[in-house]
């Protein structure tokens, strides 16, 4: 098969990330006989460097001639007081929206060989945690009109976004969700809070009416305030959660932390189009760029998550999580999943391991 990626190295430790995530993806495609061929482009504050810009016209131009994007991470200190109109992140959301991503992917989940990286008890974990995270991405507070600031007749400023959805926005993240949710353990929980939202009503009515088409699905819906608290409780109840862009922010990034290890988790951005992005849910870790202790892990398993969404090879993606499997029970570890003071690898050290161990 021929697959054109699009990759954006981006900033911090992005680019260290990509270069070893790269090495396993040529390495993959080598053994399974696949013509890889991979263009590079700017995002980011690299991108507000060279061009003013977060989002360069020609970033996006590559990214839709390409048939997947990988992506490292945005931002870092140097680009934080500049203008927030060109700002780093707004290259990331302009980049969702430019492919109409409405989908963003985080799985969440607790490697056995990493049991002791969880900050839940043993019992509050239980057989292990795997839980699918499906946040809307363009939609939702982030991008509703109207949105402001002003003052008013007493002097006092204020300011307001607006939540809002349409339905064919629910619906088609709803069923995408149902369609995953069906793959994986077929148990799918829709957050709201429609005790308080109209918004979140409307979601609920149109979630109702599409989990008629899969009866097959244990379908339940949670108030966000009672998922962030169910979470940390009994994490192992869920299996797949669809919920809006703002409750997905935060839903996700806690999903992600209960598994103790931000360098291990990877995410995609999917919609109807044909273009996929595929990232590490961490940013740019500008703490440690240039030392050598990033963890690649989470930017090679996006790698696998890619061929599976973008490509259909699950084979291909299968190997790459059973060797990340196998190097984590042989005891090899970055600086981020070690007990301190241990020896451990470096980054280029452990994309190196991966790829000679597929
Ligand atoms: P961060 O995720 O970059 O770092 C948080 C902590 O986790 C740091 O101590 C960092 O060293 C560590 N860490 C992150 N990734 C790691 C890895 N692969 N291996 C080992 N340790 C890792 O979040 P932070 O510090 O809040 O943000 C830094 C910059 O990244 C900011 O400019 C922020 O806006 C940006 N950012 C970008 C994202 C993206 O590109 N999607 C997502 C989140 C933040
Ligand atoms: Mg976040």
């Amino acid at each position: 098969m021929d697959l054109n990626i699009c990759v954006l190295p981006g900033d911090g430790i992005g680019p260290e990330i990509i270069e070893q995530a790269v090495v396993v993806l040529e390495k993959v495609c080598e053994k399974f006989g696949h013509k890889l061929s991979l263009d590079e482009a700017q995002i980011g504050g690299v991108a507000i460097d060279a061009h003013n810009t977060p989002l360069p016209q020609a970033t996006i131009d590559k990214c839709l001639a390409s048939d997947a994007v990988l992506m490292g991470a945005i931002g870092g200190p140097k680009w934080d007081k500049i203008d927030k109109s060109i700002r780093p992140e707004r290259g990331l959301l302009g980049i969702r929206k430019a492919l109409g991503l409405y989908a963003n992917l985080r799985p969440a989940k607790l490697w056995d060989e990493l049991k002791d990286a969880s900050f839940l008890k043993d019992s509050v974990i239980g057989d292990g945690l795997d839980i699918m995270v499906v946040r809307e991405l363009i939609g939702g507070i982030y991008f509703g009109e109207p949105r402001g600031e002003g003052v008013d007749e007493n002097g006092e400023r204020y300011a307001y976004n607006t939540m809002v959805y349409k339905e064919s926005e629910v619906k088609r993240i709803v069923k995408l969700a149902f369609e995953i949710a069906r793959k994986r353990g077929s148990k799918l929980h829709s957050v709201e809070k429609a005790n308080v939202l109209d918004v979140s009503q409307l979601w609920n009515e149109v979630a109702e009416e599409v989990s008629k088409d899969y009866s097959d699905v244990d379908y339940h819906t949670m108030y966000v305030d009672n998922c962030a608290m169910q979470l940390v409780r009994n994490p192992g109840q869920f299996d797949t959660i669809v919920t809006g862009n703002l409750f997905g922010d935060i839903i996700s990034d806690e999903a992600s932390m209960i598994t103790g290890s931000i360098g291990m988790l990877p995410s995609a951005s999917i919609g109807d189009g044909k273009v996929s992005l595929f990232e590490p849910i961490h940013g740019s870790a500008p703490d440690i760029t240039g030392t050598g202790k990033a963890n690649p892990l989470a930017t090679i398993l996006s790698v696998s998550m890619m061929l599976r969404y973008s490509f259909d090879l699950d084979a291909e993606a299968d190997l790459i999580e059973a060797t990340v499997a196998k190097v984590l029970a042989e005891g090899y570890r970055t600086a981020d999943i070690m007990e301190d003071g241990k020896e451990c690898l470096s980054c280029s050290e452990m994309g190196a391991l991966v790829a000679s161990k597929l």
